[in-house]
C-alpha cells in the first residue's frame, strides 16, 4: 500500500497524460481547466486505496478512479452554475469565466467521458461498473433535485436532509470505494461493506462541507464563504439553529432563509452568529464525528489487515480536520 500524497501522486500524473485539448477549444478548455484546477482527489485516491485493500495493483484501477473524478468534476460544473457560485477551488467557475451554455455543455461532455473510461475495463468489469455508475449518478441527481427544492421550503426535516446529502455526495464517495472492490474482484458482500464505509465517510464530508460553508477561512476555503447562506440553503447548521432556538431568533432565521435579501454581507453574519449561539455549530461538529465514528465501525466485519484499516481510519480522520 502507498500513503495517501502516493495515490494523490500517481493519479494526478494519470490525469495529466488524459487531459488533453481538443477541437473545438470552446468544448475542452473548460474541461481541462476544471480538471486540472486541483481539489483534494480524495474519491480517485479512495477507489486506488479500495483496489490494494483488496490484493490489486492500483494501476488496474487507474481508469475507474478518473472516471469517478471526472464525473464529480462534472457535477461541480453544473453544481456551481446552479447554486450560483463565483468560486472554485480559488479560480472563477466555469460558467463566470466562460459562460453558462458553456458549462452546461463541457458539463455534459465529461458526463460522457467518464462513462466512456470503463471501456478501460473487460466485458464483466464494464459491466459492474457501469451498472454502478449509472445508479449512482441518477441518485446524485436526486439529491441535487432535493437540495435546490429545499431551498424554497421551509418544513425540510434532518431526515430529508440526510437523505439529501446521502444521495448528492455520499453515495459516490461510495461508489468510488466499491469500483476499486468490483476491479479487484471481491465477492458482493465485501463490495458492499466498503461502500457502506464511504457512504458513512461521504455523509459526514457533507456535513464538513456545510460547517466550512459558513465558517471556513475564505484564504483556504477556495469557495465563497457563507454561499449557502446566500442560496437559503437548508443545512444541518440551519435546521439545527431552527431546532435549538427560542420563538424570537426561529423567526429571524425563517425570516433570513425565506427570500433574496440584497445585504448579503449581513444575512451571512446573523446567519453565523446564531448558528453558533444557538449551538448549531457545536452540533454540527459532533454530527461529523458520529458519521466518521459509524463509517470507522463498518470496517469491523471486513476481512483485512488491521494495518489497512489504520490507513483508512486515517483518511477519515485527515478528512474531518480538512480546512478545504
Ligand atoms: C465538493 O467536493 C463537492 C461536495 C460534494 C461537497 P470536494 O470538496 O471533494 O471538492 P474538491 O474536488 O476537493 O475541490
Ligand atoms: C455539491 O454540494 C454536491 C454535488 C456537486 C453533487 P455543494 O453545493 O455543497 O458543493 P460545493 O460546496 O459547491 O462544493
Ligand atoms: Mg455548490
Ligand atoms: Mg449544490
Ligand atoms: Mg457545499
Amino acid at each position: 500500500m502507498l500513503s495517501i500524497e502516493k495515490y494523490q501522486a500517481v493519479f494526478i500524473d494519470y490525469l495529466q497524460e488524459y487531459s488533453v485539448v481538443k477541437e473545438p477549444e470552446n468544448l475542452y478548455n473548460p474541461i481541462q481547466y476544471i480538471l486540472s484546477l486541483g481539489g483534494k482527489r480524495l474519491r480517485p485516491v479512495l477507489t486506488l486505496m479500495a483496489a490494494e485493500i483488496f490484493n490489486t495493483d492500483y494501476k488496474n484501477a487507474l481508469p475507474a478512479a478518473l472516471s469517478i473524478e471526472v464525473f464529480h468534476n462534472f457535477s461541480l460544473v453544473h453544481d456551481d452554475i446552479m447554486d450560483d457560485a463565483p468560486l472554485r477551488r480559488g479560480k472563477e467557475t466555469v460558467h463566470k469565466k466562460w459562460n453558462v451554455n458553456t458549462g452546461i455543455l463541457s458539463g455534459d461532455a465529461m458526463l460522457i467521458m467518464a462513462y466512456q473510461l470503463f471501456e478501460n475495463y473487460e466485458v464483466n468489469t464494464f459491466q459492474a461498473l457501469a451498472k454502478l455508475f449509472g445508479k449512482t449518478a441518477l441518485e446524485v441527481c436526486e439529491g441535487q433535485q432535493y437540495d435546490v427544492d429545499f431551498e424554497t421550503r421551509s418544513d425540510v426535516t434532518i431526515p430529508e436532509y440526510l437523505k439529501m446529502i446521502e444521495y448528492k455526495t455520499a453515495v459516490l464517495v461510495g461508489a468510488a470505494m466499491k469500483m476499486g472492490a468490483i476491479v479487484a474482484g471481491v465477492s458482493e458482500a465485501d463490495q458492499n461493506n466498503i461502500y457502506e464505509f464511504g457512504k458513512n465517510l461521504g455523509i459526514a464530508f457533507q456535513l464538513q462541507d456545510d460547517y466550512l460553508d459558513a465558517f471556513g477561512d475564505p484564504e483556504t476555503f477556495g469557495k465563497q464563504v457563507g454561499g449557502d447562506i446566500i442560496e437559503n440553503k437548508k443545512t444541518y447548521l440551519y435546521l439545527k439553529a431552527l431546532e435549538f432556538s427560542n420563538d424570537a431568533d426561529k423567526q429571524t432565521l425563517e425570516h433570513l432563509f425565506n427570500g433574496n435579501t440584497a445585504d448579503t454581507e449581513s444575512k451571512v453574519e446573523t446567519a453565523k452568529q446564531l448558528f453558533k449561539s444557538s449551538g448549531s455549530s457545536d452540533a454540527t461538529k459532533e454530527a461529523i464525528k458520529e458519521y466518521t465514528a459509524k463509517a470507522f465501525s463498518v470496517l469491523e466485519p471486513l476481512n483485512i489487515s488491521e494495518d489497512k484499516k489504520d490507513l483508512l481510519k486515517a483518511f477519515g480522520n485527515y478528512l474531518m480536520n480538512r480546512n478545504t
